[in-house]
């Protein structure tokens, strides 16, 4: 068979008693005293989370001083994601995003939420989306092109750099030169890797140590570097037919545009909300292909069906590229960038036969979700034919979020990581340069952690 099997959940999720009064959450036991569950959260957390839903849904876990209540089933997924005014984006955690996001859109409270969404909203419609592969196709041309036979390449570092490229020149179009563009890129980097740890770590910014100044440094590069940006095309005024310049024109229901601070919280939001997660699923996919030759054989043999042309594919090849899709849909289900979305409670309530306080911190675990046995037959199997039978279970299936804050870029990712798997994966062969196994690494993303993989160039590739 053409798929591995990775760990599975060591029992099966806990179903509630409808008949049953609310119950106290069940705390997930063998936490440490002070740190919780914090160290198998940070040193193997995937395994960790597999043993979650044997202990209910929803569970408690601690991590340092926060209780978490994490969500693995459909329905308490579904209510967090869409009852609102009990489940707001609000509490520590958007704290800490914020003070990097700003109030975008999507780290904004509820309050906020539905006029950011419309004024932000028209700059993705589908119209728009032909625009952006193209330049999708340009950059992916230009990431492959400095690859050689031979050459052992980290995909999980060279995927970052083609989605931040594309987030740049989608958001600013032309506007950046290539040193400025750099150095917004190589900020973000630092701001993805602290951010997380400032989630975790409440105290991680209390002593004066190299990381945080860093932190701060990239944290300064990044305001300054997108105030300049913001201030360049009001001074010019002209539109460049980007994210940006629609942003500018835009205007809410009270004829009101973005103001400054909001307009930079809007591109802070984006860059981040998308370029780490497109890069993410495009490694993971990287990756599973790599190690399933049935997959990869099948992947192979529908971008032979491409016929020569030039090597990155493009918006119009995409109804030649079912399979492609697919792969990436699967491995959005198996790895999903988005793992865990979170929540605080506005009031006391109940979920799944729990009590939950006010102020409780709830955490839809999307991983868990995706890979419940009683939803995902053999879940664990790295199958993208489940997509072609049309028997995935939707309400189940949700990488992109449900609700009024489901993804605004879920079509553009999707797109952008077909291409770019597509394009690799008609010229070039991909193999883990060394035996080590992949040490996924949950920041605010499912990332894969760095990724030597070996390059072989496919007999019959299409010319450079
Ligand atoms: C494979 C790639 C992607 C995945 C898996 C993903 C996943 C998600 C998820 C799960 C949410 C919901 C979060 C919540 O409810 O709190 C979300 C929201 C959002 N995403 Fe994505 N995303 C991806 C790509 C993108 C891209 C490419 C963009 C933009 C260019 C983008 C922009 C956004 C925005 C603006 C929101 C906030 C929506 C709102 O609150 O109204 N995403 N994304």
């Amino acid at each position: 068979m053409c798929a591995s099997r990775e760990s599975s959940p060591t029992a099966g999720p806990v179903r509630p008693d409808p008949l049953a009064r609310p119950a106290a959450a069940v705390t997930v036991p063998g936490g440490l005293p002070l740190l919780g569950h914090l160290p198998a959260m940070l040193s193997r957390p995937l395994a960790f989370l597999d043993t979650l839903p044997a202990h209910g849904d929803p569970v408690r876990i601690r991590v340092g001083p926060r209780e978490l209540y994490v969500v693995s089933g459909p329905e308490s997924t579904h209510r967090v994601l869409t009852d609102r005014a009990t489940f707001d984006r609000t509490g520590p955690l958007y704290g800490k995003i914020r003070a990097f996001l700003g109030n975008g859109l999507a780290s904004c409270p509820h309050a906020d939420h539905r006029r950011l969404r419309r004024i932000v909203q028209p700059a993705f419609r589908r119209a728009l989306l032909p625009h952006y592969a193209a330049a999708m196709t340009a950059e992916i041309e230009q990431l492959a092109a400095h690859w050689r036979p031979g050459q052992t390449v980290d995909v999980t570092r060279q995927a970052f750099r083609l989605t931040t490229a594309v987030a740049v020149r989608t958001l600013f179009s032309s506007a950046l030169d290539a040193p400025a563009a750099e150095r917004l890129r190589d900020a973000l980097d630092v701001l993805l890797r602290g951010l997380y740890l400032r989630v975790v770590l409440p105290g991680a910014d209390l002593l004066p140590t190299r990381s945080r100044r860093t932190y701060r440094q990239a944290l300064h590069a990044w305001h300054t570097g997108v105030a300049e940006i913001i201030a360049d095309y009001r001074a010019r005024g002209i539109d460049r037919g980007d994210v940006l310049s629609l942003l500018i024109a835009a205007r809410d229901e009270d004829g009101q545009p973005l103001d400054e601070r909001e307009l930079a919280d809007q591109v802070a939001t984006l860059v981040l909300a998308g370029a780490e997660t497109t890069s993410s699923a495009l490694a993971w996919a990287l990756r599973l292909v790599a190690e399933h030759p049935e997959v990869e054989r099948k992947l192979h043999a529908e971008l032979d069906a491409l016929g020569a042309g030039t090597a990155a594919a493009g918006w119009d090849d995409l109804p030649q590229l079912p399979y492609a899709a697919r792969v990436i849909d699967e491995t959005l289900r198996l790895r999903p960038p988005a793992w865990a979305i979170s929540r605080s409670t506005t009031r006391p309530t109940e979920l799944g036969g729990v009590r939950l306080p006010a102020g409780a911190l709830v955490v839809c675990c999307l991983y868990l979700l995706q890979r419940r046995p009683e939803l995902f037959p053999d879940p664990t199997r790295f199958d993208p034919d489940r997509f072609a039978a049309d028997a995935v279970p939707r309400e189940a299936y949700l990488p992109f979020g449900a609700g009024a804050t489901k993804c605004l870029g879920d079509r553009f990712g999707a797109v952008e990581a077909t291409l770019a798997l597509a394009s690799i994966a008609r010229r070039w062969r991909l193999r883990p340069a060394t035996a080590a196994p992949v040490r996924p690494a949950p920041r605010l993303v499912l990332s894969p952690g760095p990724q030597p993989m070996l390059l072989t160039e496919r007999v019959g590739a299409p010319a450079r």
